[in-house]
């Protein structure tokens, strides 16, 4: 097992001028079970694929432990990577397609066949060994694809994207099983996926790129409470936070005809640049439903209420009486705030809210930085 040390490593595609990966600056612990995740062609398979060794790398240096592999052929790294397609070779049984690379390798007979063995018992697989890959479900396939890393007994998984062929079900269910199996075998793993609950879920730390660009790196209740800029605050997180840019009066941010209070030092940070404004974001559980008597509550008229049995969302718009402010979340135009289940508005109706104390993020207007 090792180590992984993306030092300043750079992926330029010939034909385009753009980085695809800038500058990749990450250390992943030996052991560890780090996620990748960032919207589509961010550079999370591009990252992998460079520390696989399937694309080269423009600038810096990749090391797997103390050792430089950035010039180092794919298979001399000691790495074994689970793709989203992972392509079971049809005519081959379970036991052949999970011990191909060790006989291409010229690993004795019998060691291919004990090491299936022990990967088909971690896998709950013994009993299909001999069947072919058509005679298994979904999930099944998966585990074969999973064996076939496993059995290679690698210093680092890499796995882009393996569940995305499963359904919604059937993905929840493994997704838990690869983290557990993962901690279980402590191989050093970098998953790749686009998917911010399966990152928050599974991996112990989490690394966000975006346009090439490393955003942050943390444990997922890092990532989730203190976002360091407003993209992953709203990337992180589901339903995804409020984020609105509001003008800052008497070290308020003057949301609508509300206000909410800013810390002195918070004000004190933001420059020219700003022209006077402030991004704030709370989390739809950030916010108390008040009565309307309350001062500087915020006011939604409710669109729609999504009623999920053990939670209940409201869906509104930020009502401002023409003044200036509006607040998104995700890539919906509406508040969202989360509910009592027990009581839940009707459309149409009008909800006084405030943020709970402690519980808005502020980022610079101008750079979106955390202040
Ligand atoms: N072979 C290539 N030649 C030129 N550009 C490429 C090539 N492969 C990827 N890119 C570009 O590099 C960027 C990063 O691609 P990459 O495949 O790493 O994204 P991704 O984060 O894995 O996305 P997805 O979630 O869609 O798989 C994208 O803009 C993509 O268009
Ligand atoms: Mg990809």
């Amino acid at each position: 097992m090792a180590s992984v040390t993306y030092d300043h490593a750079t992926r330029i595609y010939p034909g385009t001028e753009r980085p695809a990966v800038d500058q990749l600056n990450l250390e992943v612990e030996d052991g560890e079970f780090l996620v990748l995740v960032g919207p589509s062609g961010c550079g999370k398979s591009t990252s992998l694929r460079m520390l696989a060794g399937l694309e080269d790398v423009n600038g810096g240096h990749i090391y797997i432990g103390d050792r430089d592999v950035t010039d180092v052929q794919p298979k001399d790294r000691d790495i074994a990577m689970v793709f989203q397609n992972y392509a079971l070779y049809p005519h081959m049984s379970v036991a052949d397609n999970m011990g191909f690379a060790l006989k291409i390798s010229g690993t004795p007979k019998a060691e291919i066949r004990q090491r299936v063995e022990e990967a088909a018992k971690i896998l709950d697989l013994t009993e299909y060994l001999d069947r072919k890959p058509k005679a298994l479900s979904g999930g099944q396939r998966q585990r074969v694809a999973m064996g076939r890393a496993i059995v290679r007994q690698p210093q680092v998984f890499l796995m882009d994207e393996p569940l995305s062929n499963l359904d919604a079900k059937l993905r929840v269910q493994t997704r838990t099983q690869i983290a557990s199996l993962q901690r279980r075998l402590g191989v050093t793993t970098v998953y790749v996926t686009h998917d911010q609950t399966e990152a928050l879920t599974m991996g112990d730390r989490i690394a966000v790129l975006k346009d090439g660009l490393l955003q942050q790196v943390g444990t997922p209740r890092e990532m989730y409470d203190t976002p360091s800029n407003v993209f992953v605050a709203g990337f992180i997180g589901s339903p995804a936070m409020n984020v609105g840019t509001f003008d800052v009066k008497d070290g308020k941010a003057v949301v609508g005809h509300a206000a909410v209070p800013l810390e002195r030092d918070v004000v004190s940070q933001l420059t020219d640049a700003d022209n006077g404004k402030i991004t704030v974001g709370f989390r739809p559980e950030a916010l108390d439903v008040v009565s309307s008597a309350v001062p500087d509550a915020l006011q939604v008229e409710v669109n729609l209420v999504e009623e999920l049995g053990s939670d209940a969302f409201v869906y509104g718009s930020l009502k401002t009486d023409g003044a200036a402010g509006e607040l998104h979340s995700g890539s919906s135009d509406q508040v969202i705030v989360r509910i009592d289940p027990r009581d839940v508005p009707m459309k149409g109706d009008t909800v006084y809210v405030t943020i709970k104390p402690g519980k808005s993020h502020v980022f610079s207007a101008s750079t979106g930085a955390r202040l």
